[in-house]
This record gives structure tokens, sequence and C-alpha cells, in this order.
């Protein structure tokens, strides 16, 4: 065993194992935890003995935040879009192609320089894993190469070819789909471990989605999908019914659509900032989480609906206009992000795991909705290495 660590006098420490501590959130306090080679060794009282010593003096320590959907690898700015928003005009899906037209421009070092800048600013924020998709190429070469880019700082990067239809299929939403499924898919495989599509008006269909969800399936991908984001629609059905592993944005839901997340694996991904940021109407993540669905929360940092990396922010969101509370949202933005990623490894402090710990400058999460906006993220070890 390489040099142990020990994060020691942590006044409240959130394991996410309820056998280990107290409620969901397995809480224990007066708490140390022990790492090496980059995974968890022991969760004990404070005192417990290592080759070196971080002093938390009393703080919080809580899981690294797992960000399960992110659209990281994009070129170009679309802050005039997000002004004009601001001033009245309605999101819509086809601002993305203002970004794949930047992006198609951009070369992979540029690519890889601009992912890495959001990649830490994310983790300076407490964000320890993410997941990141492509979907701003929307050509066989781009769309490669962002996937190519994206593995370099995931291991849960996601195929979205079937994000809108590209300006050259103008017109011709199901010969796109037909190229994705095939020519497309067959290049994105070997660098994608999930396959997604967007289902809403002005994106893809539910038939198109389901086309582009079974080739993925198919050449053994997992699945995940972008549903009922812009209004109510079939996309949280078709989850379910294609036993995706989580349906995200969730934003309009009928009570069937709830029936039927509550009824399968699939989670209930929640991405407030986005909401926030094109002026809809926040989900009822209560109803959600009542009817018995598995829940998570995720930043959706891209270009155009959600340009932000703050999972904080997530989930001071979730509590104050989700009515989520801070227990729930903590555990959505860490183990149901793991959830939704298919992932036992992180999400929790417990021994095997990943050693992913945020060290918050506050004796409670309840801080990060309490104090909003304030930047109370103090140390982030990710893989056991203080960054
Ligand atoms: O998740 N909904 C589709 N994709 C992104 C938006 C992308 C964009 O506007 O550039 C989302 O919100």
């Amino acid at each position: 065993m390489s040099r142990s660590t020990v994060v020691d006098h942590i006044g409240l420490l959130v394991t996410n194992d309820p056998t280990i501590g107290e409620g969901p959130l397995g809480l224990c306090r007066d708490a140390s935890v022990v790492f090496a080679d980059g995974r968890i060794v022991a969760v004990g009282r404070s005192g417990q003995v290592a080759d070196h010593r971080i002093d938390a003096a009393g703080a919080c320590v809580v899981p690294g935040f797992v960000d399960s959907h992110t659209h990281l690898v994009f070129a170009g700015d679309r802050g005039d879009e997000f002004a004009a928003r601001m001033a009245g005009s309605p999101y819509e899906a086809g601002g993305i192609k203002v970004s794949v037209a930047a992006t198609r421009g951009a070369d992979a070092p540029e690519l890889t320089r601009l992912t890495n800048a959001r990649r830490v600013e994310a983790r300076r924020g407490g964000i320890t894993t993410v997941e990141i998709k492509s979907g701003y190429g929307l050509d066989i070469a781009t769309e490669e190469r962002c996937l190519t880019v994206a593995q370099q700082f995931t291991d849960d990067p996601t195929f979205l070819g079937a994000h809108v239809v590209p300006p050259e299929f103008e017109g011709r939403a199901d010969d796109y789909v037909h190229f994705v499924c095939h020519e497309m898919l067959a290049a994105a495989r070997p660098h994608a471990r999930w396959i997604d599509a967007f289902c809403e008006v002005g994106a893809f269909d539910v038939d198109q989605s389901r086309a582009v969800l079974s080739a993925g399936r198919d050449a053994g991908l997992g699945m995940r999908l972008h549903a009922n984001q812009l209004g109510y629609g079939p996309g949280v059905q078709l989850a379910v019914e294609m036993g995706c592993a989580s349906a995200d944005h969730c934003t309009y839901l009928t009570d069937a659509d709830i029936a039927a997340l509550a009824a399968s694996t699939t989670v209930a991904t929640f991405l407030p900032a986005t909401d926030f940021s094109t002026r809809q109407p926040y989900p009822d993540a209560r109803r959600v989480i009542d009817a018995g669905a598995t829940v998570a929360i995720a930043t959706n940092c891209n270009p155009g609906s959600s340009y932000t990396t703050s999972m904080s922010f997530c989930i001071a969101l979730a509590v104050r206009d989700m009515h989520m509370t801070a227990d729930e949202a903590l555990l959505a933005a860490t183990l149901g992000g793991a959830t939704a990623l298919r992932r036992d490894d992180i999400g929790r402090i417990v021994p095997g795991a990943r050693a992913d710990l945020v060290v918050l400058d506050a004796p409670s999460y309840t801080h990060l909705v309490y104090r909003p906006g304030v930047p109370l993220v103090r140390t982030v070890i990710e893989r056991g290495v203080e960054v």
C-alpha cells in the first residue's frame, strides 16, 4: 500500500451509507476517513492515524459531487442568446446549431483546452466525476473528435449524435437518424459508454429517438435520454420502456410519467440550472420523490441552456424551487448521480469506494443552500489526491 492519508477531525461526515451512520445520508459526527491508492480504506472516529494528515477542523465533509449530465466539449459563446432570452425571447432547441458551427471549426487541442478549463472550474466547486456528451459536432469527424476529447476527462463519454438535425440534413430528419444509427455510431462507438438522444419538439420525435437508442443498445452502449424538457411529451415513457439508466430534464411530468419512473430503475435526473437559465417552471421534485422514484441532480453545463459548472447552485435551486430537502438534494447530487451512471464506486464515502471527498467551509451541508452563491468548497480530494 502506498502512502496513506487521513482526513481527521470532521465535524459532520456524510457517507451516504445508512449502515455506517445516521439516516439516509449515513451521518457520522467527529469522524475521520483514511484512504490510500485512491480508495477509501476506513471510516471511523476522529484520531485514526495515517502517513499524512489533513485537519478538517470540525468542518463538514461530503462525497464528491457526481455530475451525470454535461456537454463540456464545445467551442463558441452564446451569451447574446442568453441576454435576448432574459429580455423575453423563448429558448429553442435550434440554438444548438450555433455551437455546432463553432465546434466544427475548432481542432482537438483547442477543444481539449476549452474542456479542461471547464473541468477545472467544476472540480474547484467539488465535482469529482463528470459525464460528458458529444452533440455539437453532428458530423462523423467532429463527433469523433469531441468524444476523443471527452475521454480525456471522463469514464462516461456519451454519444449524442441525435442532438438536433444539422443544416446539411435540413428537412431530412429520418435520413439523418439513419446516418446517426449507422455510419456515425460506428465511428463513435469505440469512444463512448452511453448513447443519448434529444426527444423533443424541434429535435427528434419518439420513433426517431427509439431508433437511436435501439441502435446504441445493439452496439453495446448504455442508454440515457433528454426527456420532457420543453413540454409534456413521450420522452419519459420512452426512457422507461427502453430501460434507460436515466431520463434527463423531467421538467414537465404527468402523473403517468411519475408513476412510470417510480415503477422503473430509470433515474429522474433534474437539471434545475437549465430551468433557471431558460426561465422555465421548475419540476415538482417533491411529487417524484414521494412517488418513490430515484432522483439525481446535474448541472447540464452547456453553452445554450445552462452555462454553469456549479453543483452547489443546483442544490440550492433544488431545495428553494423544487421543494427538495437539503438532505435529498445532497443525496441526488452525489449518490443519485452515481446511480444515474450505474456506478457503485463513487457517490459514497465507504471502504472500497473511490477516495472522492469534499471538505466544506461550513459546519453542515445545509449551508450549501443557506449561503447561496458563496464558494463553500475548501478542499477537494479526487481519487485520493488533493486537487
Ligand atoms: O440539455 N436539450 C438539449 N441539449 C442541451 C441544450 C443545448 C444547447 O442549447 O446548446 C440541454 O439543455
